[in-house]
């Protein structure tokens, strides 16, 4: 049976473990000369601007062999109103893996309901898997393990934010995570929460003593009307020199990225010395090889 990667709760704590572990195997082992998805086709429809995520897909099925069709929406009979289901039937008789990045949930949740071939969700309004399962990679290869350490999430309560806490739901690390009044994470994604994961308003608590301080931009793809908002409610939120000092000395400070320096990131941090943004990014491309491989060939 076919399987898609529409949240994290989609995979069991073994199967986390095991991506983490073969993204940083195929990290090291560098590039090789097998292409066990040659001839293998993958379709990047999106709904929204990446670069990231775009790019390390198409970087990571070309090192598998595979080839990569990308589908703006406006490119393609959905914005002509096809509808989902008969597009995801169509594109199943062609592709043999679909990632999809858009604005709602249930969109990629249709998608995934009538393709016969695994559907990736590459970013939504409510959730962004992958990009935790690659920093998952990150975190692992900085410090070695996933156990005992302190994960602080600072900002806003959005789909990275979501993807997090479901993270920390199946692997039960410690997650506090930062919020103004206002921009928590959707009680339906905090719901069923343990005692690891913590929600607070006072950006210090979070920072104080973690292993990683983590951060994204305040004003997400499709928020751009909120904008002069956010900006004055997130004031206080900045992950800049004060805030990471409150880390352990060996904090690592993380960024999905794109960033705006001075906005929710200081220049001076994201270009300091704790910061691991540019390994993350190309982790991506290491998680999404592995990923791949998972959902195409080991099942
Ligand atoms: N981190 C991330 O998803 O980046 P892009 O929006 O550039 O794909
Ligand atoms: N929260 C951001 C993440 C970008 C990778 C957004 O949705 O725009």
């Amino acid at each position: 049976m076919k399987k898609d990667l529409l949240t994290i709760r989609d995979l069991d704590r073994d199967e986390i473990s095991g991506l983490i572990d073969r993204g940083l195997e195929i990290k090291r082992d560098g590039r090789s000369t097998q292409r066990p998805l040659s001839g293998y086709s993958l379709g990047l429809m999106f709904d929204k601007t990446s670069t990231r995520t775009r790019v390390s897909f198409e970087a990571a099925m070309g090192r598998l062999g595979g080839q990569t069709l990308f589908l703006s929406r406006g490119d393609t009979q959905m914005s002509r109103d096809e509808t989902v289901k008969d597009t995801a039937m169509v594109l199943s008789r062609y592709l043999d893996v679909l990632a999809m990045r858009t604005y709602s949930q249930e969109t990629v949740e249709e998608m995934a309901q009538w393709a016969a071939i695994p559907v990736i969700n590459a970013l939504t309004d409510q959730y962004h898997p992958c990009q935790i399962l690659s920093d998952l990679v990150t975190i692992k290869e900085k410090k070695g393990t996933l156990n005992d350490l302190k994960m602080a999430w600072i900002g806003d309560g959005n789909n990275v934010a979501h993807s997090w806490i479901n993270a920390a739901k199946v692997l039960k690390f410690e997650l506090v995570l930062a919020c103004p009044a206002g921009y928590y994470p959707l009680p339906e994604v905090l719901k069923g929460s343990g005692e690891n994961i913590k929600l607070v308003e006072d950006p210090a608590e979070a920072a104080r003593d973690a292993h990683v301080i983590n951060t994204d931009v305040w004003i997400s793809m499709g928020q751009d009307a909120e904008k002069k908002q956010r900006l004055l409610d997130f004031q206080g939120f900045q992950v800049n020199e004060s805030l990471v000092a409150l880390g352990r000395p060996d904090v690592i400070v993380m960024h999905c990225l794109p960033a705006h320096r001075g906005e929710e990131i200081s220049a001076e941090v994201i270009d300091g010395p704790h910061s691991v943004v540019f390994d993350q990014a190309e982790n991506k491309m290491h998680l999404h090889q592995a990923l791949l491989e998972k959902l195409l060939i080991k099942g």
